[in-house]
């Protein structure tokens, strides 16, 4: 097995130029997704709850709001493949740096029965064989307590990822392939696939809520434009499209053209939906 388990091909994704491009973006990422934040955070039931998982944490922002909301006796551990990712999450000081882990969660050997909740904001879409990785973190979890996570919805329904797929499609001419189920941001995008995966994982009282919601920014369009080259559907069709420099300029222009186009009250907004799930180990 390599250094990310079973999860070559996405361990080396987050550990190069995307997990760097994540690590750069984090402040911005996480004022984007704030709203989105709540909706996972909302209602959580942490009563009882001593030690809690936060898979795929990334930077480690969901990590120091549950630590927060779990309280001091508690333990938080955030788990993620990409150490990159990790670094900037153990700079900050409200957790231990020994509680950030680096594995790959489909194929990590957890303590049985070890957590009293789990969640994730938007890390568990990436796994080479996810009925697998639910099983692995099902096994993980006491029995009776919840996991919690975020995924998104389909591409349509999807703003932020679609437009500036489509601006970068009609830029270069590239051939958008549907990823369909293939790990990656929409992995879970078809919400009865999604339901299949975690039955098979043996998770009961499965719920799948769809939130409308929205992605908002303060940041300037020029900002906006940049984080855009470098994350989301966009910055994928252009590391598949591979443009020259010049081509990089117009899309970058065409971000900047939509962005202003968006504009109201100082705030950059794009419409998102997204899946709300629990489910009980
Ligand atoms: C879209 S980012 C979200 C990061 C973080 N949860 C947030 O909301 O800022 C997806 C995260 O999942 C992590 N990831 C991908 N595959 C993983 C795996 N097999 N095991 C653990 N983490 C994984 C990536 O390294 C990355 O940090």
């Amino acid at each position: 097995m390599s250094i990310y388990g079973e999860n070559d091909k996405q361990g080396q994704y987050w550990n190069e130029a995307p997990g760097q491009s994540w690590v750069s973006n984090d402040t911005a990422m996480n004022e984007r997704l704030e709203t989105i934040s709540n909706i996972l955070f909302e209602d959580l039931d942490v009563i009882g709850c001593n030690n809690g998982l936060d898979i795929g944490c990334g930077a480690g922002s969901t990590t120091r709001r549950l630590a927060t909301i779990m309280g001091n006796q508690a333990r938080v551990t955030g788990l993620d493949i990409s150490e990159k990712l990790l670094a900037l999450a153990r700079s900050h000081p409200e957790i231990s740096r020994k509680n950030f882990l680096q594995a790959d969660a489909q194929s990590f050997t957890f303590e049985p029965a070890s957590f009293d909740l789990a969640i994730s904001r938007f890390g568990v879409m990436f796994f080479e064989n996810p009925s697998k990785a639910f099983q692995n973190i099902n096994s993980a979890i006491k029995k009776g307590r919840e996991m919690r996570f975020v995924c998104w919805a389909p591409l349509a329904a999807n703003d932020f990822f679609l437009s500036p797929l489509n601006t970068v499609v009609d830029i270069t001419g590239l051939t958008f392939a549907d990823p369909g189920k293939e790990p990656g941001p929409l992995a879970f995008s078809d919400r009865s696939y999604l339901f299949s995966i975690l039955k098979s994982a043996e998770f009961s009282s499965i719920n799948i809520d769809i939130v409308e919601t929205s992605i908002s920014t303060k940041d300037s369009v020029e900002k906006n434009a940049s984080l855009l080259m470098e994350i989301g559907m966009g910055s994928r069709a252009i590391k598949e499209a591979a443009p020259t420099d010049e081509v990089l300029d117009e899309i970058r222009e065409a971000f900047v053209v939509d962005g202003n186009k968006r504009l109201q009250n100082g705030l950059i907004s794009y419409d998102a939906t997204i899946y709300k799930v629990s489910a009980v180990a």
